[in-house]
Parts: C-alpha cells; structure tokens; sequence
C-alpha cells in the first residue's frame, strides 16, 4: 500500500507570500502527498497586495484549509501525524516564535508539535538584512531539528521570470521533504562555460 505523505503548509506575514502559493500548487500536482493549508491573519493582508490569485481558488488547491485562531484543529495535536510542516514565506516574528516554543495560533503551534514529535519543520524567511536576534533563533530552530532554508533563489539556471525565481526555492524545499522534483534546473558540471 503506497501512503500518502502529509505537508502542513502554513502561510505567514511575510512578504513573498507567492513561495506558499507556488508551493501549494506543486504539492496538489503530486499525487502522492495531501497538502493541508493555514493562512495566518497578516498573510491575507499581504496577499492582497502580492498576489494576483483568488484566496478561495488557492484554497482548494488543498485537502483542508484551517483557521490560524482555531487551535482544536488537527494541526495542534501531534497525533494527527502530519509528515513535515512548511511555513513559507515565514516571518521573522513567526520564526521568533517558534525559537521560543510559543505556541500562540496554529501555525506557531504545529511548528512546535513537528518539533517535539521529530518530523520535519522548514522554515523559509524572506526577511534582509537579519539582526542578531534573528539569527540567533534562526541558531535554536535549527539545534532542535527544523531546517532554515532561506529564500534566497540562485541565478546558475539563468531565471527568466519570477515564477522561475520562486520555483528554485519552492524546488529546494520539496527537495528538502525528499519529494522527487523537476521544477528547477540542477546544477550540472555541463552547464559551466568559462568557469
Ligand atoms: C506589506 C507587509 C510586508 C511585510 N513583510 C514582512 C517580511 O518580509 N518579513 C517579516 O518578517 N515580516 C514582514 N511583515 C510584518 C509581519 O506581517 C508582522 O510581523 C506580522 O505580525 C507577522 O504575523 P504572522 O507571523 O503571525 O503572520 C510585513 C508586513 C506587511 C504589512
């Protein structure tokens, strides 16, 4: 029996809100993984600014779309079982957050239950520059087991569009749940000219 593998995306205040919305339309074409979405309070606000996408169409893009405020949702309980969570973008107060095991809403919450039940966390800041304090968190997140994958796309595969930009990370990051991918250009030793 083939299972399928559970991703909690959540959505933060951050701007960059197009690496969740990328991310999620990636995991729902993957016929092997249930993307589950939260959305925080300051990620709507900023999707309306960033994003020229209807909210309702991002939202059955996933199996379920929980309520940031709703903390009886199955994201809160470690024995709901999800396989990784991802907060893309994820702001540096989310991030702080989760450095101090603040479980406050549901995404600070399921960040601190993939934690404590050693599955994968990714967290993907946006944020620049970072102060100490970010980075110092960003220091404790990644000790106790979550993996920091800024989003900082590279430029060897010649990106075209900002799609092609955001897509290195959001490839990166399924990468990173060891979900096979051909949604950015690898490096291979081929590829170099004059280097
Ligand atoms: C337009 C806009 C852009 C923002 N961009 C960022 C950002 O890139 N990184 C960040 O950490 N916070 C950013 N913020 C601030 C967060 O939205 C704010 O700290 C918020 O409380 C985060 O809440 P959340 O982590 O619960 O989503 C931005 C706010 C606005 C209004």
């Amino acid at each position: 029996m083939c299972m399928s593998m559970k991703v909690l995306l959540c959505i933060s205040g951050a701007s960059g809100v197009i690496y969740g919305y990328r991310l999620l339309k990636a995991l729902s074409e993957m016929e092997n993984v249930e993307p589950y979405l939260v959305v925080s309070e300051a990620a709507r606000g900023i999707m309306d600014l960033e994003l020229d996408v209807d909210p309702e169409e991002m939202k059955a893009l996933a199996k379920t779309c929980y309520e940031p405020d709703d903390m009886g949702a199955p994201p809160a309980s470690g024995s709901a079982l999800y396989d990784a969570v991802v907060i893309a973008p994820c702001s540096v107060s989310t991030l702080s957050k989760v450095a101090a095991g603040i479980g406050d809403n549901l995404i600070t919450r399921a960040a601190a239950v993939a934690l404590k039940e050693g599955k994968k966390l990714i967290l993907v800041p946006r944020e620049t520059p970072l102060s100490i304090i970010h980075l110092q968190n960003m220091v404790i997140v990644s000790s106790a087991g979550g993996t920091m994958l800024p989003a900082s796309p590279a430029f060897y595969g010649n990106p075209k569009t900002i799609e092609d930009m955001v897509d290195h990370i959001v490839g990166k990051i399924l990468d990173s749940m060891g979900l096979e991918n051909q949604i950015y250009p690898r490096w291979e030793s081929d590829h170099r000219t004059s280097v």
